[in-house]
């Protein structure tokens, strides 16, 4: 039995601000984003998108694909929570139809609980072969303006479907991972943007990287050569080529240019349009990968290194289906990164302000701004109210 990914999605919001338009508006020099950090355009959350709508956005062509009263969990994992009770998971069992014999529940630890969230997943399908799992990791990077993290934002949601026939990636037994308790990012419960100690974060960072890939190495019976390509967390695209760059030296391998650019494969791609979406930015970089990359990477190992701030690390490994090309949505991500509307700063900052308000306030009425197929329509006695977009009806 290969236990893994049978299908894998995102979404993503329908707007963007360019990175050079940033740059602009906060006096930099564009450069530093495009090359020092490596992002080109952020995605930009509406007033009218959660992680609800986000996650079920991102979850609907499977469910439409199988049977909605076939999946017997959901497993939601972000740190964007909309309620301190409720998971955000119960509104999308309700949006997309799931039959009431399908458990959900909401996992947290930073950016890493897509990863915990995938591997419960894969064991409780090891425990039994009929569970048919919905993964989703869904957040809203969100930093103060005119913050050193500003550049660093983004949002984005991806569903994976867990079962017994791992069509796009079976997931091998045995990780290696790292957990210290360290003040490198955080968001007390009064707070709506995230606190970051920024340059020790990526310390921490490569840091759990190394102690992750050690702890794997030590369990497992591979080594560097084993892997044809390798995928990280995505906070931005230029963390993952240092972290690469560390496990190259680690490993004792030639770290330039071509040779990291070799292993990261088209890894990258989606996340430089994006931007951080903390618990299921790894699985961007996953999806990006396998859409996009040059070579055949069918029956090739792929290393995963997820890292969660706070901080938690964890490496692991998969194999890519024989025929996973034909179970990618390809062309339904890339026309909606195609669609994408570009935003001037000011409706960014016009933006930010009312996502910001939404989040704070009872009784209002949202008014619709997104393209996708579930939007957040109005808060009323503090219950939040999600609807079907009426131009995707
Ligand atoms: P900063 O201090 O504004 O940037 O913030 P900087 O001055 O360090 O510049 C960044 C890079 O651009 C540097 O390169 C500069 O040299 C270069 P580096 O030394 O790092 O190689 N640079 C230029 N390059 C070309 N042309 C130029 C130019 N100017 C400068 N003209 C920082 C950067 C990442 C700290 C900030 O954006 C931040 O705090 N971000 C949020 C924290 C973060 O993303 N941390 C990553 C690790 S922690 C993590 O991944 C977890 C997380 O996702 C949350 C979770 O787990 O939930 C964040």
């Amino acid at each position: 039995m290969t236990i893994g990914i049978q299908r894998i999605s995102f979404y993503t919001a329908p707007f963007y601000l360019d990175m050079s338009v940033f740059a602009q508006a906060r006096g930099e020099d564009a450069d530093k984003f495009h090359v020092g950090i490596g992002q080109d355009q952020m995605s930009v959350i509406s007033p009218d998108e959660d992680i609800v709508t986000l996650a079920a956005n991102a979850a609907l062509p499977i469910v439409q694909e199988f049977d909605p009263q076939s999946f017997t969990a959901v497993l939601f994992a972000t740190e964007s929570g909309i309620d301190q009770s409720k998971s955000a998971g119960a509104f999308v069992h309700g949006l997309l139809g799931l039959s009431s014999r399908c458990r959900v529940v909401e996992l947290k630890h930073a950016c890493y609980a897509g990863t915990a969230a995938l591997q419960m997943a894969v064991n409780m399908v090891r425990v039994n072969a009929n569970e048919r799992i919905l993964v989703i990791a869904a957040d809203v990077a969100r930093y103060e303006l005119g913050s050193p993290g500003e550049a660093t934002q983004g949002c984005g949601a991806v569903a994976m479907l867990v079962s017994n026939q791992a069509d796009v990636l079976a997931i091998e037994a045995g990780s290696g991972y790292y957990t210290e308790d360290v003040m490198d990012f955080w968001r007390p419960n009064y707070r709506d943007t995230a606190l970051v100690d920024g340059k020790y974060s990526t310390m921490v960072y490569l840091t759990a990287l190394k102690h992750a890939w050690q702890h794997f190495h030590e369990s497992r019976a591979l080594i560097y050569a084993d892997f044809a390509r390798f995928c990280y967390h995505l906070p931005f695209t230029k963390m993952a080529i240092k972290a690469h760059s560390r496990l190259m030296k680690l490993t004792g391998q030639e770290a330039n240019e071509a040779s990291i650019e070799q292993a990261m494969g088209a890894s990258l791609k989606y996340n430089r349009t994006v931007g951080n979406s903390y618990s299921a930015s790894l699985y961007f970089g996953l999806i990006s990968l396998l859409e996009n990359d040059v070579d055949d990477l069918a029956g090739q190992r792929i290393g995963l290194f997820s890292y969660g701030s706070g901080c938690v690390g964890e490496f692991f490994s998969g194999i890519v289906g024989t025929n996973y090309r034909q179970y990618l949505y390809t062309s339904q991500h890339q026309a909606l990164l195609a669609a994408r509307k570009e935003l001037s700063f000011s409706e960014y900052l016009d933006f930010y302000k009312r996502f910001g308000e939404v989040e704070r306030n009872d009784n209002i009425e949202i008014s619709s701004y997104s393209r996708g197929h579930f939007r957040l329509s109005a808060i009323r006695a503090h219950k939040r109210q999600y609807v079907q977009n009426s131009s995707t009806e």
